[in-house]
């Protein structure tokens, strides 16, 4: 599913990425730990096509990104790929129900479709009774599993997690790595998630260690 090939990221006169080797099989799930400014979410960034590298390759599905022009890489991102991020990123203008829906509308999945895949989803997360609400209502932990089921919308068969849980109590925490590792299993999606949280590596099957820019253990 991802292989990712001597990449170099340097950034002005810090070498971010400094020669990562990595592959993840379809339906893994990988935890990226290390200490702060190790590349974890410059590698999550690459990973996403946020970002070209400096050096190296990588192929996601059988996509090389750095062939793909813009348009395809835009595409791939909306079709392919499902981000969470450590301040959840929901949009406050939308309703719950609507921020779900996003992904799938920029994915182009027909309306009706997408309005039950998305409160199926909210459901699965416990929050379908929310759908009208605005974000803000809703607690930090609330509002992450919101931004999970909008990742998963448009059952992208890659999930990529910045410190999923790097802004929520324990026991939110501990809701949403369930919901999480569940949901990825339930729908195959390979997740490559970024953290400093051992609750939180537990529910991958392998964790990768980056030590400046390089991987320094993975087991
Ligand atoms: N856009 C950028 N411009 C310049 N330097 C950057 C940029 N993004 C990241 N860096 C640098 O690259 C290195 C790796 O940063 P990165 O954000 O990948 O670390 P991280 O492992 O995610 O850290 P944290 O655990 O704190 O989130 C750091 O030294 C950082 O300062
Ligand atoms: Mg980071």
């Amino acid at each position: 599913m991802i292989r990712v090939r001597s990449v170099v990221k340097q950034y002005d006169t810090v070498r971010a990425l400094d020669g990562v080797d990595l592959d993840v099989a379809a339906g893994e799930s990988v935890a990226l730990m290390g200490a702060s400014g190790s590349g974890k979410s410059t590698l999550l960034h690459l990973l996403g096509g946020l970002d070209a590298p400096s050096a190296g390759a990588i192929e996601i599905g059988g996509l090389n990104l750095e062939k793909l022009d813009d348009t395809e890489l835009s595409r791939f991102r909306r079709e392919r790929l499902g981000f969470v991020f450590q301040f959840f990123h929901l949009l406050p203008t939308l309703s719950v129900l609507e921020n779900t829906m996003l992904q799938g509308r920029l994915a182009g999945l027909e309306e009706g479709a997408l309005r039950i895949r998305a409160e199926a989803l909210l459901d699965r997360v416990s929050l379908r009774s929310r759908g009208d609400e605005k974000p803000d209502v809703l607690s930090g932990g609330q509002r992450q599993r919101v931004a999970l089921a909008r990742a998963l919308v448009t059952r992208p068969m890659l999930l990529l997690a910045d410190e999923p849980t790097g802004n929520l109590d324990s026991v939110s925490s501990a809701d949403v790595l369930t919901l999480l590792s569940e949901m990825v299993r339930e729908n195959n999606t390979t997740l490559v998630m970024a953290t400093h949280s051992n609750e939180a590596a537990q529910i991958a099957g392998r964790v990768v260690r980056l030590k400046d820019g390089k991987i320094s253990k993975s087991y």
